[in-house]
């Protein structure tokens, strides 16, 4: 009984004015999300590792077949139950268990955000070090990258993402979240394009893109797989309620069907494109696509600094990662301001300022541990940040996708009515969610937090 009056007053709330999406300013805050350092950071690397233009491919079905309809379950979950990602589940199925599930994808955005802006915090630092041309008065890149996380920078860049983040999110869903993201992709849409010319016009780019563009299917391997998963998971923003949350705000004669395509095509156009940036970019220069991590931190300083022009497009690159970032951090962050002020009835100002806060604290052992200021901040063979990383990635995300399939393919009775799809992609969808979905991301759990191994 609690429970409904919470979540009715949600729903008050979010029918009120201001606590909503415009039907484009949804789409766009959606692909805002679901854009950002997994497509120009870590997937480059996971690229490079896991077998190029193979892993694409794979990584594109996965998308296709499991991403796809999970978001769609996500993003029905959020409006039907009008609720932060914990009330949402409780509402629609009458058990306090699912709130719990939900409870955890919270804590799984809370914890993502606190490292996700440590990185986020880089590329604004990149972006002011390419600007000034500070960057390139450097030749050893691997030892600038090393030095800079020696430092307090990583700390003092963590806090004004974190700062900007809470900024936008204190004016709400609409003039905050849909107005910032409606700026910002535009914005990055023009940045991608001007970079993907400046890449493909490099002298030697073919192979680059190759490497990017042409299968082959012997490097694959049953990790590629499921890497390609995960990474199809960790894209599009599933199993942390991102999208049950924001699908919360959204207009009840908005298709969620065609928002789902509009995103995953947005994620996956993002991706391509930025994979025509950083591979021709690094082979042109004879540097390495699979050194991990710190491919684009690294491996891309070094390619700016020897191209004409190096400083302005390696600043406009910086920037395009910082944006693309940003719209994600808004995201992650707006899913524990939505579960707070539900569940304690706090102000929009208030939930943000202490959550924010909050999070910057959980972030510091994340920035400081790449460094060598806090030693014991590494352990069990990995620094801090890679455990957060580990953790929230293979255990939270996996488990959280699987809670959202199974409410919807089994728990939940109305929600192909909520869907509203026509009836033939209605059993294809129903069909993906209980059977092609739960299988492949327990295989991802399984094999991601190291019960199997292959
Ligand atoms: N999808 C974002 C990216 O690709 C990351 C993210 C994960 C955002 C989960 C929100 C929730 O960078």
């Amino acid at each position: 009984m609690k429970d409904q009056r919470q979540s009715e007053s949600l729903q008050e709330k979010t029918q009120s004015a201001g606590e909503r999406f415009s039907s484009s300013g949804f789409i766009l805050a959606a692909i805002g999300s679901a854009v950002g350092l997994g497509n120009m950071w870590k997937f480059p690397y996971i690229t490079g590792q896991y077998g190029g233009a193979a892993f694409f491919l794979l990584f594109v079905i996965c998308l296709l077949l499991v991403g796809l309809p999970v978001l769609l379950a996500e993003l029905t979950v959020g409006r039907g139950g009008r609720g932060n990602a914990s009330t949402s589940l409780i509402r629609l199925s009458g058990h306090k268990l699912w709130g719990g599930f939900g409870f955890i994808t919270i804590l799984g955005a809370f914890v993502i955000l606190s490292f996700y802006a440590v990185v986020a915090g880089w590329t604004l630092h990149y972006a002011m070090l390419s600007f000034s041309g500070e960057l390139f008065k450097h030749n050893d890149f691997g030892l600038l990258f090393s030095d800079f996380n020696n430092s307090w920078m990583p700390v003092f860049w963590q806090f004004i993402v974190l700062l900007l983040t809470g900024f936008i999110i204190m004016r709400g869903v609409s003039a905050g979240i849909e107005k910032f993201n409606k700026i910002l992709i535009p914005g990055l849409v023009i940045l991608l394009i001007v970079l993907c010319i400046r890449a493909l016009s490099l002298e030697g780019a073919g192979e680059g893109a190759a490497f990017f563009l042409k299968p082959d299917f012997s490097k694959l391997s049953a990790e590629s797989a499921l890497v390609a998963l995960g990474h199809a998971f960790f894209s599009l923003s599933l199993g942390m309620g991102a999208m049950m949350t924001y699908g919360a705000y959204v207009d009840k004669r908005q298709s969620l069907g065609l928002a789902t395509l509009a995103i995953g095509a947005g994620d996956l156009i993002y991706a391509f494109l930025a994979g025509l940036i950083i591979f021709p970019t690094t082979f042109v220069f004879g540097l390495e696509a699979s050194q991990g991590p710190s491919l684009v931190f690294v491996a891309l300083p070094a390619a700016f600094s020897a191209m004409p022009l190096g400083s302005f497009f390696g600043g406009l690159f910086f920037v395009l990662l910082a944006f693309a970032a940003l719209t994600s951090t808004v995201s992650l962050l707006e899913v524990p301001i939505a579960f707070v002020r539900e569940a304690f009835g706090w102000r929009r100002s208030f939930s943000v300022i202490f959550l924010t806060l909050l999070c910057f604290l959980i972030g510091l052992p994340s920035a400081l541990s790449l460094g060598n200021k806090v030693p014991w901040l590494t352990f069990g063979g990995k620094p801090f940040f890679d455990w957060m990383d580990f953790v929230c990635s293979n255990i939270v995300l996996p488990l959280g996708g699987l809670v959202v399939t199974l409410f919807v393919g089994y728990a939940w009775r109305g929600a192909a009515e909520e869907a509203g799809l026509s009836s033939w992609w209605l059993r294809l969808w129903l069909f993906m969610l209980r059977y092609v979905a739960p299988i492949l991301v327990l295989l991802v759990f399984l094999y991601s937090s190291g019960i199997i191994r292959f």
